[in-house]
């Protein structure tokens, strides 16, 4: 449908006889084809001169993807896109369990179970960017972390093109104006020195309504930019930097991404408590070394933390 539907944006009218010839495939299968469009919810005129594709809303579906990136890339080689699901993590780790490869992406309407970082609830209503990406790097797996920072990098640039001003919270939230954004889950499947797969689960706010409770420490791009946001674009700006990213990450590590990622850092240089169940550390914010470490000065030491959950606090 993909093809199809490519084919009707680049035209205002195109023959049903031409779509057949250039996809290779039957006029009934092109009708066929054009009826499930419109039960998708699409406006397509039909006459005499051929189908009119009129785009009168904003779609966002796995064939809206594929069309807007136009070309492959291999952190989403096949795109899953369902209505409601519990959970994109667990869609893509039962996939990643079944062998599926690298570059398996499952996106969301609307999760019924979605969490994030220590099995917190994550409030996925409909209109967010819900989805989780299968990834084998070959990497050892403490070196998981610097996986969700280079993830971070990636969706900041991408508010960037938005001209939004983010900011990454270690390890790897995205805030603007001082409220969260954005989230990001890095769940894996490890031997003791080489990772299986890691499935990367992303939640960005964008068009969704943000439940009351949250709403004094989390913000939309809506509520941002004032106006609804095209999910596909968003999306595939985030694909395309975070393939970039991602095949520089492999080929070269973290090192040249620290500067990036140190200076984008929410309370750089301020004074903060990093709390991970066991431990719990106050000192000033130094940002990341090279292995994904924060390096935090504290009274009497220089203290360097694997994982954690960051705040702000007073002298
Ligand atoms: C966090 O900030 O704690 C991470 C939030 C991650 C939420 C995303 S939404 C898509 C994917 N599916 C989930 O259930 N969680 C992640």
């Amino acid at each position: 449908m993909t093809k199809i539907l490519k084919l009707l944006y680049s035209n205002t009218y195109i023959s049903g006889h031409k779509i057949g010839e250039l996809l290779g495939i039957s006029k009934v299968a092109v009708c066929k084809q054009i009826k499930n469009l419109k039960q998708l919810g699409y406006n397509i005129e039909s006459c005499t001169k051929g189908y009119k594709l009129t785009k009168d809303k904003l779609f966002f579906n796995e064939h809206e993807i594929e069309c807007k990136l136009n070309k492959s890339l291999t952190i989403c080689k096949i795109i899953k896109y369902y209505k409601e699901l519990p959970s994109t993590q667990t869609t893509v780790k039962m996939l990643a369990q079944k062998g599926f490869y690298e570059g398996t992406v499952v996106i969301v309407e609307k999760q019924t179970s979605g969490y994030g970082r220590i099995k917190r609830v994550w409030a996925s209503n409909t209109g967010g960017l819900w989805f989780s990406i299968l990834l084998k790097p070959f990497l050892v797996p403490e070196e998981s972390t610097k996986l969700a920072l280079i993830l971070s990098i990636a969706l900041k640039q991408t508010f960037d093109l938005y001209n939004i001003d983010s900011k990454i919270k270690w390890p790897n939230d995205i805030f603007i104006n001082n409220k969260k954004i954005a989230g990001i889950i890095i769940e894996m499947s490890a031997e003791q020195d080489i990772i299986n797969w890691i499935v990367a689960g992303i939640g960005i706010n964008i068009n969704n309504e943000l439940p009351k409770e949250l709403k004094d420490i989390a913000t939309s791009l809506k509520e941002i930019i004032n106006k609804e946001i095209d999910r596909t674009e968003f999306i595939c700006k985030f694909f395309i930097n975070f393939e970039k990213l991602y095949t520089s990450f492999k080929e070269k590590g973290l090192k040249p991404f620290l500067k990036e990622y140190n200076a984008n850092l929410l309370y750089k240089n301020k004074h903060v408590t990093i709390s991970n169940g066991h431990n719990t550390i106050t000192g000033i914010n130094l940002g990341i070394d090279e292995n994904g470490m924060l390096i935090v000065k504290t009274k009497d030491n220089v203290e360097k933390i694997i994982s954690g959950t960051l705040r702000e606090t007073q002298k």
